[in-house]
């Protein structure tokens, strides 16, 4: 998978958005955030169910990868500005409202989320197997998914929700985006029914491990360490705010030993690469 993430890398700074207009910085607002880095992981999640059942097929994947990263990062963008969460720093850099102001981060943001979807327009695939995606990243991410979550997650600041609608938020406002990666993978692989629904349901829960991780980390981890600003999660529904620290470790230890029995499930080669991914969620 290494020389795949690589490759993916370079065909994302080969194919960065951008567009000639006189604006001064237009192109800059679009291309700061994806150049920042970040993990990949929901590219790495899509490709890695390619790689395991069509590997041929990995390079026409590419722009659903890409898509699939610039409608995640443009969620990132709208998470930090004032009204969101407010956060000054994103991938190791300056968020952009910070660097520019708050209409051309919002802008940016629009543009990201339009643009994932001609990503996949152009993707050298059939046209029926592009509607399946289209639906499946428009709909996780936007109502049935992130966007959901993150209107619970804001309107519900200060106010203490229980455990069951805590995984409701956790699974929207994260876990469905990650669960249509790895589902859209196996659509483009052309994988059965029956196998395309239970990686969706696999994603859901690997997905809330990263969201309940994702909070750990928020109080855990400095912002050097974790490349964006921490502890700021005080008015929020997180896991560690409802549980506690250790029980919020707990749950999420017992969530990944789960999820890595669970892996074996699916054929060898993709239960490899996700007992590979599951390992990064150390005891900590
Ligand atoms: C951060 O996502 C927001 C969450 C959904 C928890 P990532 O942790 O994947 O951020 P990047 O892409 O690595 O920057
Ligand atoms: C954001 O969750 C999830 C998104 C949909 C962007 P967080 O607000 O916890 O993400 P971070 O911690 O700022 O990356
Ligand atoms: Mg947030
Ligand atoms: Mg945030
Ligand atoms: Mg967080």
């Amino acid at each position: 998978m290494e020389e795949i993430l690589r490759d993916f890398e370079r065909y994302l700074e080969d194919n960065l958005p951008q567009v000639e207009s006189f604006h001064p910085f237009f192109n800059d607002t679009l291309q700061k955030m994806l150049l920042a880095g970040g993990k990949r992981f929901r590219p790495e999640l899509l490709l890695s169910v390619i790689n395991a059942y069509q590997p041929l097929l990995i390079s026409n994947a590419f722009p659903v990868a890409l898509g699939i990263e610039l409608l995640h990062t443009y969620s990132l963008i709208h998470d930090d500005l004032p009204a969101m969460d407010d956060a000054e720093l994103r991938r190791g850099e300056t968020t952009l409202h910070t660097v520019y102001d708050e209409a051309s981060a919002i802008l940016a943001g629009d543009a990201l989320n339009a643009h994932a979807f001609y990503m996949i327009s152009i993707a050298p695939l059939r046209d029926d197997i592009k509607v399946k995606l289209v639906s499946e990243l428009s709909y996780n991410g936007g109502i049935g998914g992130m966007v959901l979550g993150q209107a619970i997650d804001c309107y519900f600041e200060n106010k203490t929700l229980d455990l069951d609608e805590l995984k409701f938020l956790h699974i929207h406002k994260t876990a469905k985006l990650i669960a249509a990666s790895l589902k859209m993978g196996g659509i483009i692989a052309g994988i059965s029914k029956d196998k395309l629904d239970k990686l969706f349901d696999f994603g859901e829960r690997l997905g809330l491990l990263f969201q309940v991780q994702d909070d750990i980390i928020d109080v855990t981890l400095n912002e050097d360490e974790a490349g964006k600003t921490t502890g700021n999660d005080s008015s929020k529904n997180s896991f560690v705010n409802l549980l506690g620290i250790k029980k919020a470790k707990e749950y999420r230890n017992d969530l990944r030993d789960k999820l890595k029995n669970d892996s074996s499930e699916f054929d060898k080669k993709l239960s490899n690469s996700l007992q590979k991914i599951l390992d990064r969620f150390k005891d900590s």
